[in-house]
């Protein structure tokens, strides 16, 4: 087989890899990639905001199976209009993506469907926002409806300043674009975890379950990023919980997008806050999460082409994962001054010591080959993984080969994992 990955992250990253130790595949062709995933497939030059230039990439290729990583491109219809060509492609429709490309939507699909989230309001109009936010208390949760990369939440300690932030996102002086609608929603308190199930359409398949580390700073502090780092353990959830969420979350959730003439096939990423009533999707993606996967996928025993394809083809009933049981987790190497402005083409040196230790993999999330040297392309740059029988010693491997790494302004969180060991007795 040969396989079409689109993106050009971590989570491709991690991928490309995955998919390379399947027996079945003989090629990996990866749009655009990176420098970290041109030492595993071959790359080709796309831009991932041009749907044609996607299309004629798949079709130049022609792959036996295009998985798609980002949100973007399915957002601009890219499951369709493979399929429409004929081709085999994981991920969902443009309309079934919704579930990501549209808060709004997400939420009433929630509410019409009895799954538990936020209280909240969709707004159109600042007026109509208002009169909304009188009986929110604060601290408010403002959101714009639309892809925002990270950047489209805002929790505002008082009424006034979440009616700013709404016409900040209804004027585009926040985001660039103007919103066509905001939601408002009710502020939730709990630990966050990143569920994410592959769905065929009928059946959903659980992945281990992980936890994210959104903001910049050491102990939750600073601005959110794309995330900083994630682990994930097989103690994460309760006992009990994994079965609770995919009852009355993850199920009742492709259930209706399937009743609603939208199924949806591809990864279903429940965002969720654990709350004191139980378990809240906070949203919706509609891919792989990055850097989620880079953790989940190490720890993946069986093979992700035959998961991926038994998704495509309406099988996941039968098909069975198997995880590695223990621990895994990636610290994110970012740019110094991300998630606001940073420079890059700095050389990063010392990868190949990092790779000598032990349950280590290194997947590049921004890196760029100039002739022979690899130098920084992006605001999080490398995603050190590594898994080990317990938490603890998954995190030791990942810092000690993080500690082999240089480049200029190199910054990474050195607590990842705390709220898992904190909780350890
Ligand atoms: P989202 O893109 O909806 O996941 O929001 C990004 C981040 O904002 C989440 O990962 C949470 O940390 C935070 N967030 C979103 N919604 C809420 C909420 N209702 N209450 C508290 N925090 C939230
Ligand atoms: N790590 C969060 C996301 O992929 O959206």
């Amino acid at each position: 087989m040969k396989v079409l990955i689109l993106g050009s992250g971590g989570r491709e990253h991690a991928l490309a890899w995955a998919v390379k130790r399947s027996n079945r595949v003989t090629e990996v062709v990866c749009a655009p990639g990176n420098g970290g995933i041109a030492e595993i497939a071959r790359c080709v030059p796309v831009d991932l905001r041009d749907l044609d230039a996607l299309i004629r990439v798949a079709l130049a290729e022609q792959p036996s199976l295009t998985i798609v990583g980002p949100e973007l491109p399915l957002s601009l219809g890219i499951v369709d209009a493979l399929q429409d060509r004929g081709l085999r492609v994981f991920g969902p429709t443009r309309a079934a993506a919704m579930l990501e490309t549209s808060k709004g939507f997400a939420k009433r699909f929630l509410q019409r469907h009895n799954i538990p989230t936020a209280n909240y309001a969709v707004c159109t109009t600042a007026a109509e926002l208002e009169k909304a936010v009188e009986i929110f208390h604060p601290p408010i949760v403002v959101k714009a409806d639309g892809l925002a990369a990270g950047k489209g939440v805002l929790i505002c300690q008082s009424r006034r300043t979440a009616i700013e932030a709404a016409q900040g996102l209804f004027t585009g002086s926040l985001l660039g674009e103007a919103e066509r609608q905001v939601v408002i929603e009710e502020f939730l308190q709990g630990d966050e975890i990143s569920f994410l199930c592959l769905s065929d359409g009928k059946h959903v398949a659980a992945l281990v379950p992980s936890q994210d580390h959104k903001r910049i700073g050491e102990g939750d502090a600073g601005p959110n990023t794309g995330g900083m780092g994630v682990y994930s353990t097989d103690t994460l959830l309760e006992p009990g919980m994994k079965e609770w969420i995919l009852r009355h979350i993850a199920e009742p959730t492709v259930r209706g997008m399937a009743e609603e003439d939208t199924p949806f096939v591809g990864v279903l990423y429940c965002g969720l806050m654990m709350t004191a009533r139980g378990p809240q999707v906070l949203e919706f993606n509609a891919r792989f999460g990055d850097p989620e996967t880079q953790a989940i996928l190490l720890r993946l025993e069986t093979d992700l082409v035959d998961a991926l394809e038994a998704s495509i083809d309406g099988r996941l009933a039968e098909t069975e994962l198997r995880w590695s049981p223990g621990a895994s987790a990636c610290v994110v190497a970012s740019s110094a001054g991300y998630p606001g402005s940073y420079k890059t083409g700095f050389p990063i040196t010392g990868l190949s010591a990092a790779a000598r230790v032990p349950g280590v993999q290194i997947f590049h999330s921004g890196s760029d080959r100039l002739g022979s040297q690899l130098v920084t392309a992006g605001g999080r740059v490398l995603g050190v993984t590594a898994a080990a029988p317990s938490l603890e010693e998954a995190l030791d491997r990942a810092y000690q080969a993080m500690a082999e790494i240089h480049f200029d302004g190199i910054y990474y969180r050195r607590d990842i994992g705390h709220r898992a060991l904190r909780r350890t007795p």
